[in-house]
Parts: C-alpha cells; sequence; structure tokens
C-alpha cells in the first residue's frame, strides 16, 4: 500500500513506478532525511502539536531506522519512489501506527527542500576545505619558485619573463575568488524552508525558528511558496562549482603542457600519471586530462538546472527531481578533482633550469629593450619599431638579442650603451616589474604574504561553520524535548 494510495483504485503501472522513483539517488541524502524528521518531531512535542510520549517513540524509531541503514539492513524500494517516504514507511515498521504521525503539518516539498539545504551546505562546505588545501599547496609551491624565471606567455607565443611562482599566484588568486563565491552562495544554502508545507504554509501552531535553532540555519524562508520552488541555491552552487571547474581546467591544461617533452618545465610524480598498454615510454597526465575534460559535466550540470527551472509556474513541480543528479555528480566531481589536485601539485618536480635556458633562447626581454630606450627619452612608438628591427635582424642571422655585439647594438640606436647586457638579463627583466601587482620578487613575496593571510580567514571560518553543519553532531536535535 503505498502512503497516498486512498485514493487509488488500482496498482501504479510498474513502469511508471519506475520512471517517478528517485530513491536510486535521492537516497544519498537519507542522513539528512531523518536529522530532519527528528527537528521536525521534536518541534511538533514542543509546540504541544503530538504529545511527548509519541514524540519520544517516534524519535526512538528515527534512531533504529538509521542504526539499521548503517548496518546495511535496509533496502530502498522503488515502490516507496522515494528517500523521504521509504524512510518513513520503515518507521512506520518499526514503530507502527505513531510513525504515521511524522508528517503532521510537513510535505515532501519542504521536506526535501530541507534535505538538500542540509546536504548542501556540509558538502559546500567540505569542497571549500579542499579548495583551500590545493590553494595552500600553490602558494607552498609559488614560495619554492622565487628564483624561478620563466617564459610568460600571450597567444602561447612567448611574450615577457616571468617568476613561475608568479604564474602560480595567478591561480592563487583565481581559487580565492572561487572560495569567496562559495562562501557567499553557503549564506543562501542555510536558511531554513521546512514549516512551508506543500506551498501553503500549515495550519498547524508550528515553531519555525525552533527548528531552524535545532537544526543551526540562520535564518528561514519567510514566504513558503518561495521556500519550496527555490532552487537559486543549486544553481549557484553550480554555477561556482563551474568557475572553479574553468580554473582547474585552465590549470590541468598547462601541467599537461609543461609535462610535455616539448615543454619540459615540470615533472609530475609518478603515483600521479598512468602508461600506454602499448607504448612502453609513455607517461601520461591522465587525472589532469580528465579533470579537464570533467569540467564539461559541470557545465552540463548548470545548463541542465537552469532549463529545468525556466518557465516552470510557482510552486512545486515534478520537473524539480531533476534537480538532485547534477548536484551530487558536481560534488562528486569537483571531490575528485581537488582532493587529486593537491597531492599532484605537492610532488610536481619543476625544471627550473629549464625554465630559465628557455628565456635565454627568445625575444621575451625585447619590451625591456624598447623600455630601455624610453628611459634615454625615445618615444616608445619609435622604440617599438627600433626593437622590432634588431629583433628581424636577429632572426636572420640565428642570434637572440643578448648575442649582439655593442656595434650591432649600436647599428639601430647610437642610445645604446654597454648598461644594455645587464638591463636585459632575466632577472633583471623580470625584477624591474615592481608596480604593484608584477611579477619581480618583492612583488609576488607581497601577494604570497596576503594570499596566506585570506587563507588564515578562510580556515578561521571553516572551524566555525563545521561546527554547525556536521550532520552526525545534528543527530541528537531530538534528545532535549
Ligand atoms: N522525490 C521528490 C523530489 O525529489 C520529492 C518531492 C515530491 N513532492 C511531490 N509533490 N511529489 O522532487
Amino acid at each position: 500500500m503505498k502512503l497516498w494510495g486512498g485514493r487509488f483504485t488500482k496498482p501504479t503501472n510498474q513502469l511508471v513506478e519506475e520512471y517517478t522513483a528517485s530513491i536510486s539517488f535521492d537516497q544519498q541524502m537519507w542522513r539528512q532525511d531523518i536529522v530532519g524528521s527528528l527537528a521536525h518531531v521534536a518541534m511538533l512535542g514542543k509546540c504541544g502539536i503530538l504529545p511527548m510520549d509519541e514524540v519520544k517513540q517516534i524519535i526512538a524509531g528515527l534512531k533504529k531506522v538509521k542504526e539499521k541503514i548503517e548496518r546495511g539492513q535496509v533496502t530502498f524500494q522503488v515502490a516507496h519512489e522515494d528517500v523521504h517516504m521509504n524512510i518513513e514507511k520503515l518507521l512506520i515498521e518499526e514503530i507502527g501506527p505513531i510513525g504515521g504521525k511524522l508528517h503532521t503539518g510537513r510535505s515532501r516539498n519542504d521536506q526535501v527542500a530541507l534535505d538538500m539545504h542540509l546536504y548542501l551546505r556540509e558538502k559546500m562546505l567540505e569542497l571549500i576545505q579542499l579548495a583551500a588545501y590545493l590553494q595552500n599547496a600553490l602558494l607552498d609551491q609559488a614560495a619554492n619558485n622565487l628564483d624561478t624565471v620563466m617564459p610568460g606567455y600571450t597567444h602561447l607565443q612567448r611574450a615577457q619573463p616571468v617568476l613561475f611562482g608568479y604564474h602560480l599566484m595567478a591561480y592563487v588568486s583565481m581559487l580565492q575568488r572561487d572560495m569567496e563565491r562559495l562562501q557567499d552562495a553557503w549564506k543562501r544554502v542555510n536558511v531554513l524552508p521546512l514549516g512551508a508545507g506543500a506551498l501553503a504554509g500549515t495550519t498547524f501552531p508550528i515553531d519555525r525558528e525552533f527548528v531552524a535553532e535545532l537544526l543551526q540555519f540562520d535564518g528561514v524562508y519567510l514566504n513558503s511558496m518561495d521556500a519550496v520552488s527555490d532552487r537559486d541555491f543549486i544553481v549557484e552552487f553550480l554555477s561556482a562549482a563551474s568557475l572553479l571547474m574553468a580554473h582547474l581546467s585552465r590549470l590541468c591544461e598547462e601541467l599537461v603542457m609543461w609535462s610535455s617533452q616539448e615543454f619540459s618545465f615540470i615533472e609530475l610524480d609518478d603515483a600521479f600519471c598512468t602508461g600506454s598498454s602499448i607504448m612502453p615510454q609513455k607517461k601520461n597526465p591522465d587525472v589532469a586530462e580528465l579533470v579537464r575534460g570533467k569540467t564539461g559535466r559541470v557545465y552540463g550540470n548548470l545548463i541542465g538546472i537552469l532549463t529545468v527551472l525556466k518557465g516552470l509556474p510557482l510552486a512545486y513541480n515534478k520537473d524539480m527531481q531533476e534537480d538532485k543528479e547534477g548536484m551530487f555528480d558536481t560534488v562528486a566531481t569537483l571531490h575528485g578533482a581537488l582532493a587529486l589536485l593537491t597531492p599532484m601539485i605537492e610532488t610536481m618536480q619543476v625544471n627550473k633550469q629549464r625554465m630559465r635556458q628557455a628565456v635565454a633562447e627568445d625575444f621575451s626581454n625585447a619590451t625591456d629593450l624598447a623600455d630601455y630606450l624610453v628611459t634615454k627619452n625615445l618615444p616608445f612608438r619609435q622604440a617599438h619599431e627600433v626593437v622590432g628591427r634588431a629583433v628581424l635582424y636577429c632572426i636572420e642571422q640565428k642570434k637572440y638579442l643578448l648575442d649582439l655585439s655593442l656595434e650591432e647594438f649600436q647599428r639601430f640606436s647610437p642610445l645604446i650603451d654597454a648598461d644594455v647586457y645587464q638591463a636585459l638579463d632575466a632577472d633583471t627583466v623580470v625584477n624591474a616589474r615592481k608596480a604593484m601587482g608584477g611579477t619581480a620578487r618583492e612583488q609576488v613575496e607581497k601577494q604570497i604574504t596576503a594570499y596566506r593571510g585570506f587563507l588564515e580567514q578562510t580556515k578561521s571560518w571553516i572551524n566555525q561553520t563545521s561546527q554547525k553543519v556536521s550532520i552526525e553532531s545534528l543527530v541528537d536535535v531530538g534528545s532535549p524535548v
């Protein structure tokens, strides 16, 4: 017998049962569902809606159900459609018809919204923690590469020399914004939808603020129709996740490139690479490639939920059951990517010699020759032209700028003196970029100090927040009643 069977004269068509069920995936939220029910029934008792002895029986029953699930003694059933009705059925099996009182003043619509808020606030916190570990690994590598000069690129053509530490700090900055976006979105996840009922609120004298307090929510949805219709919080998560994946994907693309024989700028640790079934010499950066590849599914999940929501009338529609798989998949995808990238970055060997040599064999100091002429009072546009001609000459002669004799230099401009060699030296060139935010060592050190400070702030946010949201710590919410 279905929980909603009273109005029906026939059993459900089996294909309909399978088609409409969400238990295969929403069972991931069984803990959240039980915790939400514990808080709900505690509130029903406190408000005198259910007598205390029944409340106590329901709480004990829910805890038994929890233990049975943990021991693997429960098989969720498609016939009971979703995690909410499966657990209610289990409760009724456990304690009898009193279990049927749990759903008083509640609908699956506010229940499922609650479960997802509980789920996501916990998972987002975990992901922020993992992103902070990755940021820390990048900061450490940056600090170890304050003397590593490499070519910086635009259009993937050698542009100007930079420190490898500076290049890595760009990713540290991206991750900082990613974590801030997730933290900001988290504020809107930590709001209680329960008590909204199906859509119109409830006739029972419930106390939503009491439930919010038990479950450590910072606020309550003020409009019940909004509470059961809102999926913005998932969209925000998926959009912050998409940007984070975009950044990880760009980093991974560079790891793939830098570890190629053509670049040989880095070597990834054997433990984080794989081989080929046919070519014995191969060592492939599969993890980096897969992170890059999996970015597509996260974007897909974002577009998926946006499309589901577009044009849906208020309030709940079954379409909204499609909100979950993309959310679960995104959590798992981000989790895997962040957890693997951190040790990959930590163990990455940097070929400092090779990077420096690359700069010696290119024209990435050409801007500095132009800047040098500008300090000798030549207008920049003319200096650009002079250096362009010098570069062309070098290409013809198979030389680089620093190979030119002073006499050759002076053919292009009499303003050039013997001090030009020092001016074009790779370390000089890098360290000359001292203006705020530049690649000069002193600036990169400042950036590292600043971001270590931000990381400390993130850590204390994580500490404060994790005290609130651990599902396990909330299991006893009903006990004080
Ligand atoms: N499994 C459903 C979902 O995920 C739960 C809410 C069902 N509500 C309803 N009115 N049918 O969307």
